[in-house]
């Protein structure tokens, strides 16, 4: 067990490159099982939930290095389409494993996934999605038993909700389809263009418009390559969210800066200066913070569920009262009480939170609730005087790389300890 310990009160400075995206990552790896042929994959991040999807691609028999970022899988084999247990429990993208088996192996078997606890996550749009492209799904006893004995067929797939994963697993299924399959509704995020690019690089024919239809042609085959991650749009806004809470000036390169629009817009509100230039994105934060309109988290390109509780906990030293409705997750709000420890005030309703900003935090010994709940405490931490202890830490170790690190290079007072 480890932690984290803080001590904050000092400004943030210095320029950072931020890392490569997890959930791009993590469905992209997936993705690696269609390939027929070695894939080379960069600016892959160093993350326990990385590691957790190189165990599933080695149990079904793809050979995989990691180095420096650089994942190179051989996939020319598959040996096995049961993905254990205890790997589909580690994590929520575990799930996106099952398009791309079905796909390329015509069967599958594995149970429900894992994940941070944000409130009930159901997989029946996936499941849904993925019986109209022909798959036979059956439960028995907790294990998904699939196989598509007709093949995958196109077919237009209607989501309800616009869900990241359920879209990604429709991609990767649909790719090696026969025939063409059409996604309405479907999720914008910008980690769904960034799988269509990995699919269209090994082959596949895949087109997303903006509007939120994704178009994919099926094709027999698809062969090896060589694909960049994108930059993680939530890391970038977590170090801003931190420099904004903390006060100073901070740099983040290897950025894309229109990714963060609907979150660039609430730092300007609270009163921080944004610039950016190509991939690079600046923050300043000079003054007090004040309180900013409501923010309601919605699918892309409105303001991410990823990035709220990194912003509440910015939002709870900044002057007057704001409000927070989170959308996506009915079970987000998990940091609140840790923030509450030390010092902030944060009364929740339902699905709403409302933030009355105080003059100071104060150091305390906090858990980490989920991943960026995990985040927000460190967020706070080094906004607040006095030394706070973050624990169940291996929560921000599955979408942070090496946080103390990154922090400590922007000048905070950060270490890790075994506790
Ligand atoms: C992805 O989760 C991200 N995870 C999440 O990142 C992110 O919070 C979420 O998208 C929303 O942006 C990865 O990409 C690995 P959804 P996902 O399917 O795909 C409901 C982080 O901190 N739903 O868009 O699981 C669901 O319960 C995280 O990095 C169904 O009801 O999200 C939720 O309320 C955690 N049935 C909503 O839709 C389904 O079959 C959005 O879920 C699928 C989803």
């Amino acid at each position: 067990m480890q932690k984290l310990i803080i001590n904050g009160g000092r400004r943030l400075g210095g320029e950072i490159k931020v890392q490569g995206a997890k959930n791009s990552a993590l469905p992209i790896l997936a993705g690696c099982v269609l390939a027929g042929e070695k894939v080379k994959l960069y600016n892959i991040p160093e993350l326990s939930d990385v590691f957790a999807a190189l165990r599933i691609l080695s149990c079904l028999g793809v050979r995989c290095t990691y180095e420096n970022g650089c994942v190179t899988a051989d996939p020319t084999v598959i040996e096995s389409v049961c993905v254990p247990d205890a790997l589909m429990r580690e994590m929520r993208s575990s799930i996106v494993f099952l398009g791309a088996v079905l796909a390329r192996t015509g069967e599958c078997r594995l149970t429900f996934p894992g994940g941070c606890e944000l409130g009930p996550r159901p997989i029946d749009m996936h499941i849904r999605a993925l019986r109209q492209l022909g798959v036979s799904i059956t439960e028995k006893y907790g294990e998904l038993i699939c196989s598509c004995p007709h093949g995958v067929k196109g077919t237009v797939i209607n989501l309800p909700f616009p869900s990241v994963g359920a879209t990604e697993n429709i991609m990767l299924c649909a790719s090696m389809a026969e025939g063409e399959t059409v996604i309405n509704n479907a999720a914008r995020e910008p980690e769904i263009e960034d799988l269509a690019g990995f699919l269209r690089t090994i082959g596949a024919k895949v087109r997303v418009s903006p509007s939120g239809t994704v178009r994919i042609k099926g094709v027999k085959t698809l062969h090896g390559g060589e694909y960049t991650v994108m930059p993680d749009r939530i890391c970038a806004a977590t170090f801003m969210a931190a420099a904004a809470a903390a006060g100073g000036e901070i740099t983040l390169k290897g950025t894309v800066p229109s990714h963060l629009n609907a979150v660039t817009e609430v730092f300007e509100q609270a009163g921080c200066l944004v610039a950016d230039s190509e991939d690079k994105i600046f923050l300043s934060a000079k003054k007090p913070l004040r309180a900013v309109r409501e923010i309601q988290t919605l699918p892309y390109p409105a303001f991410p569920t990823d990035a709220q509780a990194p912003i509440m906990a910015m939002l709870t030293k900044a002057e007057g009262t704001s409000v927070i409705t989170e959308n996506i997750f009915t079970s987000r709000f998990r940091h609140v009480d840790e923030l509450a420890r030390m010092g902030a005030d944060i009364s929740t309703e339902g699905r709403t939170a409302v933030i009355r900003g105080v003059k100071k935090l104060y150091g305390a010994k906090v858990m980490a609730p989920d991943l960026r709940g995990g985040a927000a405490l460190v967020c706070a931490a080094l906004a607040a005087e006095g030394e706070t202890t973050v624990t169940n830490i291996k929560l921000i170790d599955r979408g942070y790389e090496n946080i103390e690190k990154t922090l400590t290079e922007l000048g905070a007072d950060i270490r890790r300890e075994k506790s």
